[in-house]
């Protein structure tokens, strides 16, 4: 039976379907009854979840978070639709269609990924071209680039989304970089392919995406440019030389990346090269923002609700 995903549940239906459930609570009502409250999740969205005539031992049986199987039914509670709960139970995860879940990149992942290789390939500088290596070779952290988000919310929060934005980013600059002699194209490539690395750390996604313990307490921001180090100092003690000015270039455009110091970077781009990987990056995360802020929202009207991360309602009407 397919899926029914939350954002298509409407008031008045019975619900018997598999969701994630998140942050369940008991609590009681003024009355003294015990009932559970949570949220209800897939790929589209969540819902706030009721069980009344709850008991601590349904609530021990309750994944945190987790998959459960959900027989109830919707209804509107104060204009919001929320779902009361009959029957939860628990379900193995290896039971769940993962994609319901979790969205993924609509494009094929192993192609941008051969075509990201072919693209750095074309740095020259030997020590640039060994730091990249130094990543392509480490297969552990390949798997996590290229199935690992963009980002939790605003841009590219998909499986495969950090691959797709690093993959548009050096497609962008490839395209570009004729125009701009001046500007090195190595440290601009190695730039992009490294820029964002540290999200296949900062962020988790068994269940949902979330940001891990390291994430939350450093960004990707640092912890891009502490793998950087962590590989350096392995391709020192095999032998390989490093230039410092080559090494502080190549983790000024990481750490300027954001472009402002509100946005996280402790610098602000000081290189042609750093406004141009700050630019294409800002360039990627708002058309994909924009992108996908214009498909969530189905219907006629031709304006998008507000939308806080850009300041403004999008236009969505096209020319004919
Ligand atoms: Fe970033
Ligand atoms: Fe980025």
């Amino acid at each position: 039976m397919a899926h029914k995903f939350i954002n298509k549940v409407e008031a008045g239906e019975t619900i018997n379907d598999i969701y994630l459930v998140k942050d369940p609570i008991l609590r009681s009502t003024t009355r003294g009854d015990l009932y559970i409250a949570m949220f209800l999740c897939d790929r589209s969205g969540q819902i706030n979840g009721r069980m009344w005539q709850a008991t601590e031992i349904i609530y021990k049986s309750i994944p945190k978070p987790g998959f459960v199987h959900i027989q109830g039914r919707s209804e509107l509670y104060q204009n919001n639709l929320q779902v009361i709960v009959n029957k939860i139970t628990q379900i193995d995860s290896s039971k769940v269609n993962i994609d319901d879940f979790l969205p993924k990149t609509k494009k094929n992942v192993e192609k941008m990924f051969e075509e990201v290789k072919q693209i750095i390939s074309q740095i020259k500088n030997p020590q640039l071209k060994a730091i990249v290596d130094s990543f392509l070779n480490d297969e552990e952290r390949m798997e996590k680039f290229i199935s690992s988000p963009g980002g939790m919310k605003l841009h590219h929060s998909c499986i495969g989304g950090l691959l797709e934005h690093v993959h548009n980013m050096l497609c962008v600059a490839n395209a570009i970089l004729p125009m701009y002699p001046n500007v090195q194209p190595d440290l601009v490539l190695a730039g992009i392919f490294l820029h964002d690395m540290g999200k296949t750390e900062e962020l988790s996604y068994d269940l949902s995406f979330s940001y891990t313990n390291q994430g939350q307490l450093l960004g990707h921001i640092v912890q891009s440019v502490l793998m950087i180090n962590d590989k350096i100092s392995l391709l020192k003690s095999g032998g390989t030389d490093f230039d410092q000015q080559i090494i502080d270039s190549l983790e000024h455009i990481i750490v300027s990346h954001h472009g402002q110091y509100e946005y996280g970077s402790p610098k602000l781009p000081a290189m042609t090269e750093a406004f141009m990987v700050c630019f294409i990056d800002d360039l990627d995360a708002k058309i994909n923002m924009v992108e996908s802020a214009i498909a969530e929202e189905d219907g006629d009207e031709n304006w998008t609700a507000w939308k806080n991360a850009l300041q403004t309602r999008l236009y969505k009407k096209r020319l004919e």
